[in-house]
């Protein structure tokens, strides 16, 4: 029987899989699609290579694999990209890498000489395993978008952290959004426009390759006002530890804590800890061991990106508009 190309379906159905680096949040993003995470064995030998091994047939199929790239890194980077090639060599007809933390993002341009470029080299790692496309949330540069030439969505969390600080600004005063440097000064000015409040900035100045930093000067006004900081990550905590710091001298009074990524790696959560933050407001991109975030208490308000996922997963599906998401 003849068939009108118009009528043919490209791709079959959704699948889900997930590696290990963030399955509570894999399982959420199913739990959003109505979709099971499909089965497959992740099996690390003795040597440490890895082996992927699917439970079914992705014939023809429309497959995401949901990956976060946060510690383990390289052990999660391997996964994602073994699957992504496992996926390949049983035909899928088109992969999507869903990678709610992008590692290396970081290091996205040559600013000193005899450097790489590790961003670019993730990007094509990505790619030549067999990636068709990318959805990747908040990461630290937007050029990595221009490193992969496979389409993709990089997406912002901050509609969702948005929503959540427009219910509790009600009870700041003269809240001000101040961007912990000035890398981050176009996304805090639109942070602080959502919120009807004004900008201020740290000028932050990186004084050697080992994550040591250093909070050099506040521009705008934080006295007698309640503070709402802002950054991509929380790494190493160094640079929130001083950005607070600067904050309080400068006068400030209450102080909120935003970040997308939690990664809060070594002792970041016992420094985090010892701050004076109201709440230190994050999403689940990077789950965040019990451990860690009991040291936080009832302090630590995570702000799902399950939601987001699953939407944008649906969309690139149906082949819908991901943009008419945020307006765009
Ligand atoms: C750097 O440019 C980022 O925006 C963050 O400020 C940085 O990753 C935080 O790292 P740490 O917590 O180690 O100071």
């Amino acid at each position: 029987m003849a068939h009108n190309a118009l009528d043919m379906k490209v791709y079959g159905g959704i699948k889900l899989y997930a590696g290990t680096g963030s399955p509570e949040l894999a399982q959420h993003v199913a739990d959003y699609l109505g979709e099971p995470l499909c089965g497959r064995d992740i099996i690390q030998f003795p040597n440490e290579n890895l082996f992927v091994k699917l439970h079914s047939s992705v014939r023809g199929q429309d497959v995401y694999v949901i990956q976060t790239t946060s510690s383990p890194v390289h052990r999660n980077l391997m996964e994602l990209l073994i699957m992504i090639q496992t996926l390949k060599l049983d035909s899928a007809a088109r992969i999507t890498a869903v990678i709610p933390y992008f590692a290396y993002g970081r290091s996205d341009k040559k600013d000193q000489p005899r450097v790489p470029i590790t961003a670019r080299l993730i990007a094509d790692m990505i790619q030549v395993a067999g990636a068709d496309r990318y959805i990747i949330i908040e990461p630290h540069a937007g050029q990595v978008q221009g490193f992969f030439s496979i389409p993709g969505d990089i997406l912002t969390a901050f509609y969702r952290i948005t929503e959540h600080l427009v219910e509790i600004k009600q009870k700041m005063k003269d809240p001000v959004v101040v961007t912990v440097d000035l890398g981050f000064a176009k996304k805090g000015r639109n942070l602080a426009a959502n919120l009807d409040a004004p900008i201020a900035f740290i000028e932050k100045r990186r004084v050697a390759n080992d994550a040591k930093a250093q909070a050099l000067t506040i521009i705008g006004d934080v006295n007698d006002r309640d503070v709402i900081l802002v950054d991509d990550e929380i790494d190493t905590g160094g640079s929130i530890v001083q950005a607070v710091n600067l904050v309080k001298q400068n006068g400030a009074r209450d102080v909120y804590v935003i970040c997308v990524h939690p990664i809060f790696s070594s002792s970041a959560s016992e420094r985090l800890a010892a701050l004076p933050v109201k709440q230190f407001i994050t999403t689940d991109t990077v789950p965040i061991p019990p451990e860690k975030a009991s040291l936080l208490g009832d302090r630590l308000k995570i702000i799902s990106v399950a939601p987001l996922l699953g939407e944008v997963i649906l969309r690139a599906h149906q082949g819908r508009s991901v943009g008419e998401m945020f307006n765009e």
